[in-house]
């Protein structure tokens, strides 16, 4: 297949979403989509509809949803799961089934307890079986970092000749060099027959930290396809990141291949994935972490100030950050805050409007300026609207020299149970007085505070991860009060046993 460009298949919402705690709901997911086809994607991968009834509810929203970008459906090598996704893409006005098997010697042995030519013969029967449903079939060959050349041309070879369109080449455990899988995409183009009738793909995953070098080395070799997630999410380590892939083609002008994506649409799509994900993005992310474009020190501000170009190679505004974004405070309207959260990606009614303004109003009293940030958890503030149970009332007493207790009440299903324990500390002390309620075993494996370096009256955001009988469970809470944002998140957590 002859391309001029680099298509931009996104997994945030499959691959990115199996991360433990970043779970979105339809609706969540349904928001990311439409900033995926606003940021310009080719193919949005949806879900894995056999996995859940929720996966499978995603896909069939998210397909009526989008217009432009192809939606894609992942699959085993298994007729019924490849049923299931046709019948969850029934209304998407493009579709691809993504279906695949593993293929190096560990998985043949180990997963399937099978041999290298039964794999080859269950790899084909699916493409084939999805080529009765749709004409656009992609084919992965997990763990094919790990696959041995020859074999995995053979697997390709068979695979495009029973209809697969792409092919994708994942280094699934993220264990290969740049060189090494630029290479293993070289031998592909070169020794599989009839590869110019397929796109290749590459999927890479961050374990070694080589996940955007090896993408390239894909590109440079030739892919034509990269498997990308915003901010890099995704299990373990994460996947390649979109962001970077994308930056990286519009600076180096030398490689000569486009995308698609609005380069301008990226700032407000990352914030809006760690928001909605509860996935903090690290300060020195490349490209949209916090430290991206702060010069601090005197010999590169000397140098910015008199040229940008002398210590950066990308103009923020490219990303879409502004630089003199809106300041919001109290005396901000209701069209300022709508216009800041549609340049943040998010799209409200005029009632949630309304009734976001009023908790604005409520943070701006306590806190100055309201952030991108504080906006965003705003907007998804109604995550606990149907709470079973709720935190009524706190009290806490700390100090140097003070033993710290804390009196609780709780709102469970609409009946109040109240409280009062100590602790090590006014968090412990509050979490044992809740635990004086909620009789159940529970163990804080977990707690993570972020954001309050801007300032003391800035809102804290607490991370949680409780582990309850052999499980664990995610929970946010944010707050300016940083012991009712800790109260709040081992309550989210507990709201999901
Ligand atoms: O990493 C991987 O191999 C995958 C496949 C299911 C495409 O995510
Ligand atoms: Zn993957």
């Amino acid at each position: 297949m002859k391309d001029d460009r680099i298509y931009i298949f996104d997994t945030t919402l499959r691959d990115g979403e199996q991360v433990p705690g970043c779970q979105l709901n339809t609706v969540e997911k349904i928001q990311v989509a439409k900033g995926l086809e606003e940021l310009g994607v080719d193919v949005i991968e949806a879900g894995f509809p056999i996995s859940s009834p929720g996966d499978f509810n995603s896909v069939v929203e998210i397909s009526k949803a989008v217009t432009w970008p192809t939606v894609c459906a992942l699959t085993r090598a298994v007729e019924k799961d490849i049923d299931v996704a046709v019948e969850s893409l029934r209304y998407a006005k493009h579709k691809r089934i993504h279906t695949g098997i593993g293929t190096s010697d560990t998985h043949i042995k180990y997963k399937f307890n099978s041999n290298r030519e039964e794999i080859i013969e269950r790899a084909v029967k699916a493409v084939k079986y999805a080529r009765r449903f749709v004409d656009d079939v992609e084919f992965y060959a997990e763990d094919a970092g790990r696959t041995e050349n020859e074999y995995l041309a053979r697997v390709i070879e068979a695979v495009i000749k029973a209809g697969a369109t792409v092919v994708n080449i994942p280094d699934t455990t993220g264990y290969c060099l740049p060189e090494e899988y630029g290479a293993k995409i070289r031998y592909l183009v070169e020794h599989v027959d009839g590869i110019d009738k397929a796109r290749i793909s590459t999927h890479c995953h961050n374990d070694l930290g080589m996940a955007t070098a090896n993408t390239m080395a894909g590109i440079l070799n030739g892919a034509r396809q990269v498997e990308v997630t915003v901010n890099g999410v995704g299990e373990r380590a994460g996947n390649t990141s979109l962001e970077e892939v994308a930056m990286i083609l519009k600076c180096h002008k030398d490689i000569a291949l486009d995308t698609n994506i609005n380069t301008t649409r990226i700032y407000p799509m990352s914030r809006m994935v760690s928001s909605l994900m509860n996935m903090p993005v690290q300060a020195n992310k490349a490209i949209v972490g916090r430290n991206a474009f702060a010069h601090s020190s005197g010999i590169h501000q000397d140098g910015v100030i008199k040229n940008m170009t002398t210590y950066e190679i990308i103009d923020p505004k490219d990303i879409g950050l502004d630089g003199n974004s809106i300041v919001l405070t109290a005396r901000s309207g209701h069209a300022a805050i709508k216009t800041r959260l549609e340049a943040l990606g998010v799209e409200l009614t005029d009632e949630k409007l309304d009734s976001l303004y009023n908790d604005f109003l409520k943070l701006a009293d306590k806190k100055k300026e309201i952030n991108d940030d504080d906006l965003l958890v705003l907007a998804g503030a109604d995550r606990t609207a149907n709470h079973h149970i709720k935190l009524d009332y706190l009290q806490v007493t700390a100090g140097l020299g003070v033993r710290p207790v804390a009196s609780v009440i709780l709102d469970i299903a609409g009946e109040k149970f109240e409280a009062a324990s100590a602790g090590n500390g006014p968090v412990d002390a509050a979490i044992n007085a809740l635990k004086t309620i909620v009789k159940r075993q529970m163990v804080l494996k977990e707690f993570t505070i972020q954001n309050i370096t801007r300032g003391s009256n800035d809102v804290g955001k607490v991370h949680m991860q409780v582990e309850h009988e052999g499980k664990l469970y995610y929970g946010f809470g944010a707050n300016t009060d940083i012991v009712t944002a800790s109260v709040e998140a081992y309550i989210d957590c507990i709201n999901k046993f």
